[in-house]
């Protein structure tokens, strides 16, 4: 079977990713990774369980056996529903140090290398471009100011009715950052060949728009749509 086409999306949290990466999907009718609910749900499940999240060999084999079901737009872990509990700060920054286990990376690497199927994959992480897919045709790298994207964080959690505060959450993003960009294994980064899109001052239809066209150059055959 021919290779899918492949888009990464790869940047810090609040940048824009996840929005930009389910506009550009529903466009391309292709499908999409968010891997970063991957690891979320490691993290979840094991606080749920009690875990160390230290405990570095017993959170790994975990993750390579999770019983995890996607149905429709909800995600079930273990046949409960947690795909609000999954989309809270706390949630986030339990995901962030589950992801710096290598051994979790290792875990999570084949699952989300399945996701590659025709029509064609948008995968939205941190490390899509640099690791999990480094032969995709086109990588984006989707980067806005801390602030701006404390701010957008803010107003995303506020419409899913989870109450935050907006100091703490600037806080909580620059800490999650800097242990997203500085872990030794797969730390976030543009890959060399990505394109970085600095947001913070463009709008979402911009952005995907930009990314929209760098996948027309890549493989033709996707369209030849100049706008959304
Ligand atoms: O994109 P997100 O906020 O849902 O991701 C949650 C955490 O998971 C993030 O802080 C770092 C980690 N992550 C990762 O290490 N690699 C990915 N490909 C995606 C997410």
């Amino acid at each position: 079977m021919a290779e899918a086409p492949v888009l990464t999306i790869d940047g810090p949290s609040g940048s824009g990713k996840g929005t930009v990466a389910a506009k550009v999907a529903q466009v391309l009718g292709w499908h999409i990774l968010d891997s970063g609910a991957l690891y979320r749900l490691v993290g979840l499940a094991a606080q749920k369980a009690g875990m160390d999240l230290s405990d570095s060999a017993a959170i790994a084999e975990m993750a390579r056996t999770l019983p995890v079901k996607f149905v429709d737009r909800k995600v079930f872990l273990d046949g409960e529903d947690v795909s609000l509990a999954i989309r809270t700060e706390t949630a986030g920054n339990n995901a962030s140090k589950v992801a710096a286990i290598p051994e979790v990376r290792a875990a999570l690497l084949g699952w989300q290398r399945d996701y590659a199927r025709p029509p064609g994959l948008v995968a939205d992480g941190r490390d899509m471009g640099t690791v999990v897919f480094p032969h995709a045709g086109v990588k984006i790298f989707l980067d806005a100011s801390a602030d701006e994207r404390a701010r957008r964080r803010y107003k995303q959690l506020k419409d899913k009715g989870i109450d935050v505060k907006l100091s703490g959450l600037i806080a909580e993003i620059e800490e999650r950052d800097h242990r997203d960009r500085n872990r030794s294994v797969a730390p976030l980064l543009p890959a060399e060949d990505a394109q970085v899109i600095d947001s913070t001052r463009l709008d979402v239809d911009t952005v995907v728009d930009r990314v929209l066209q760098a996948v027309y150059e890549a493989y033709p055959e996707t369209g030849c749509k100049s706008s959304i």
